[in-house]
């Protein structure tokens, strides 16, 4: 025996780990309808017996049989992946995890957190597994908190935030990946004996080619409205990694946390280890309840501000570019008012003197004013723009800087990059290094110092536009390793000074389109940028896919001129999404500038609806050359209908739409709206009445063969 092992045991027998005998009693994670059941076996190990639609009798949890390990570890009779796996001190690789206690905290009526320690019979290492259930909400969070006494550091390898068991006969998974204006495709396999990864280990921008969320249908591939769905997300802004392992017995688990890849982490002694969060639902009722689920979650738990309302704006990016000036801008807030939208956002191209930012190639990290084209600087662009009665944003990019900047000249020690190789650049520029206390200061000065002297700045989009190049920090010294998790955990301590001191402030998170779309960050965010592109086709499946998981209100969506549909498409697709525009109003005639003047009343006037409602997706883009969708707001009273025909055959012959999360005995008043001005809509159901049992039985025509025509539909309850 060890010196280690023989001190633990005296630790045991004199009472300091309060080992209590393993309790029989089964630990139910629940919310209304779902149910995680855990229990205890004679070994003193933890099993998940059961995960599902919630068990209507208690009594019936007996005849659950035990299943497989909770938190599996490496190193014993498990030959599958592990969940977490640790090196000793002493050489030892395994770990034997063993029930000690649980607890369960009501936070509130809806929010229960139970927390189960695990701890290593023979070494001192707990595991803690954190569970947080929303119950009306249907979510479970997830994740672990690893500890231990040992006299050394010990390396953890693996460091899952859940392990959970499915056990069906067939797996069909649905992932959401692609590229740079690319972005959340879906794609669904069924999943065979072994295992499909998705992960990332671009360190930031983290993804920009896969998203860190999926789900996974029960039998038969994912359906709307039917079936079992387990949808899951990380909460981590960094690397993340899924692993989806079906076993020699058709089991399936899903184990999932940050990326291991490249990532040990040598953990010292009485210091916690903390992984992000796993955040689930699972549905009996389709993909479309499971959305809701997580919709309804998000506004009120998570998402920075989720239940307020968001600004329209106006955005100068793919209107001007790095091309403009103070005059030029003060004509766009001219713009902007004429549209009658809340905020005018400036865009990159308005800092650094030594090296100005007229173009993706220099100027990064250099956070003044260009004298050259705000003379005035910020403050007077502040202060015409709320003259005009509108407030004003500002862009950044504070955690990047450009190899020719004033900054990299100074301080090449707080950018990741090797000191002894050339450097390798993503859009010209590096990552500075977070893990980094003083970065950290750094970074949010920029924030800070920009407010202090700008008290005025309404909102910033928080842009991330490269991956993590040449990883070295020169901070980390010899724990190079750790610079992926500390990378980010540097980022959180960041956003949350900045949160502390302007808990108000709303923040756009960008990351050269959507590169960064994970629930940790929208923390500290109101909104997200799912893409650059911006064609409104292209929108239509982009919005489509991030639908699945985030609210309508949690995605900027602008109307420029990248895709040359009619404008009434555009603005119509937007309307979907967080209204804004990247256009400029002088490309517009008297008509189309009334059209979107209307477009944007009409998106405040139902923001309640779109925003908050409940979402329904009716015709999906990836079966049809059209799109439906619909918002309810809670109480059935009123609905937004979009519908989109993309690219039809000729001659098509369509069906009535049959409307969905109406209330059946309640009758609804159907009118268009978002017409052309002096247009009168061609829709037949336009000024008549229905109940919402004859709209969602029999339907409505709302989609025809003709190319790029869209209409929105407003319908109001009696
Ligand atoms: C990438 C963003 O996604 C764009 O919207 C824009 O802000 C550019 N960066 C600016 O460089």
């Amino acid at each position: 025996m060890t010196k280690q092992i023989i001190s633990f045991t005296l630790l045991l027998l004199t009472g300091i780990f309060s080992l209590q005998a393993a309790d029989s009693k089964p630990i139910r994670i629940g919310t209304n309808d779902i149910d995680l059941i855990l229990k205890i076996g004679d070994n003193g190990r933890l099993y998940q017996s059961y995960l599902g639609e919630r068990l209507q009798s208690e009594a019936d949890i007996a005849f659950l049989k035990q299943g497989k390990e909770v938190y599996l570890t490496h190193g014993l009779e498990d030959y599958f992946e592990p969940a977490i796996r640790v090196l000793h001190n002493d050489g030892n690789p395994s770990l034997l995890l063993k029930y000690v206690s649980h607890e369960n905290r009501k936070i509130d009526d809806n929010v229960t957190e139970t927390v189960i320690t695990l701890q290593d019979d023979k070494y001192p290492v707990e595991v803690k597994l954190f569970f947080t259930t929303f119950a009306k909400e249907n979510i479970i969070k997830e994740r672990t908190e690893i500890k231990h006494q040992e006299k050394k550091p010990i390396t953890l390898y693996n460091y899952a935030s859940s392990l959970l068991h499915l056990n069906a006969d067939h797996y069909w998974l649905t992932e959401f990946s692609g590229e740079w204006a690319h972005e959340a495709n879906m794609t669904e396999r069924q999943l065979d004996f072994g295992k499909k990864i998705i992960d990332t280990k671009l360190g930031v921008r983290a993804n920009m080619f896969c998203s860190p969320f999926f789900f996974l249908s029960l039998n038969q591939p994912a359906r709307e409205n039917e079936g079992d769905i387990l949808m899951g997300t990380i909460g981590w802004t960094g690397n993340f990694r899924f692993t989806f392992e079906v076993d020699n017995l058709n089991g399936l688990r899903i184990i999932s946390g940050i990326n291991p890849h490249a990532s040990e982490y040598s953990l010292k002694p009485k210091t916690v280890f903390s992984t992000p969060e796993f955040i689930f639902t699972y549905s009996t009722a389709g993909t479309g309840e499971a959305t809701r689920n997580f919709h309804n979650w998000a506004r009120k738990y998570q998402i920075k501000d989720g239940l307020a309302d968001r600004m329209t704006l106006l955005n100068n990016w793919e209107a001007t570019y790095f091309d403009f000036n103070e005059d030029k801008l003060i004509d766009l807030f001219g713009e902007a008012q004429k549209l009658g939208v809340d905020m005018f956002l400036l865009d990159d191209g308005w800092f650094a003197n030594k090296y100005p930012r007229s173009g993706d190639h220099q100027g990064l990290g250099d956070w003044e004013e260009t004298k050259d084209k705000l003379p005035n600087g910020i403050a007077k662009l502040v202060e015409e723009a709320n003259a005009k009665g509108i407030k004003f944003g500002l862009w950044i990019e504070p955690e990047m800087v450009s190899p020719k900047s004033e900054l990299y000249e100074k301080h090449k020690d707080w950018v990741i990059r090797f000191p002894n190789r050339d450097e390798y650049y993503f859009r010209n520029q590096l990552v500075l290094d977070l893990s980094n206390p003083e970065v950290q200061d750094y970074v949010f000065n920029v924030v800070d110092r920009l407010k202090t002297e700008n008290p005025g700045i309404a909102y910033f989009k928080w842009d991330c536009n490269s991956p993590i190049t040449n990883i070295y920090s020169a901070y980390l010294k010899d724990k190079q390793s750790h610079l992926y998790v500390d990378h980010i955990h540097g980022l959180y301590k960041v956003l949350e000074r900045i949160q502390k001191k302007y808990p108000d402030l709303p923040m756009m998170l960008c990351s050269g389109g959507g590169g960064r779309t994970d629930y940790e960050a929208l923390k500290y965010f109101t909104e997200f940028w799912p893409s650059d592109n911006t064609d409104a086709v292209e929108r239509i499946f982009i919005q489509w896919g991030y639908s699945y998981l985030f609210p309508s209100k949690a995605m900027a969506a602008h109307v420029t001129s990248w895709g040359k549909q009619p404008l009434k498409f555009r603005v119509d697709v937007a309307s979907m999404g967080k209204l804004g525009f990247d256009i400029r109003t002088h490309e517009m005639n008297e008509n189309e500038i009334r059209f979107c003047q209307e477009a944007v009343k009409n998106f405040k006037r139902l923001s309640h609806v779109i925003g908050n409602g409940d979402m329904y997706r009716i015709v999906s883009p990836y079966e049809k050359d059209h799109a439906v969708v619909l918002y309810t707001d809670q109480a059935k009273d009123k609905a937004v209908v979009y519908a989109f025909d993309m690219h039809p055959r000729y001659a098509e012959i369509l069906q009535p739409v049959r409307l969905q999360g109406l209330d059946a005995n309640k009758r609804y008043k159907v009118e268009e709206i978002n017409l052309m001005p002096g247009n009168h809509s061609a829709l037949e159901c336009h000024g008549k009445t229905y109940s919402g049992d004859y709209l969602m039985k029999v339907g409505i025509p709302l989609l025809s063969s003709s190319h790029l025509q869209s209409h929105v539909v407003e319908l109001t309850a009696e």
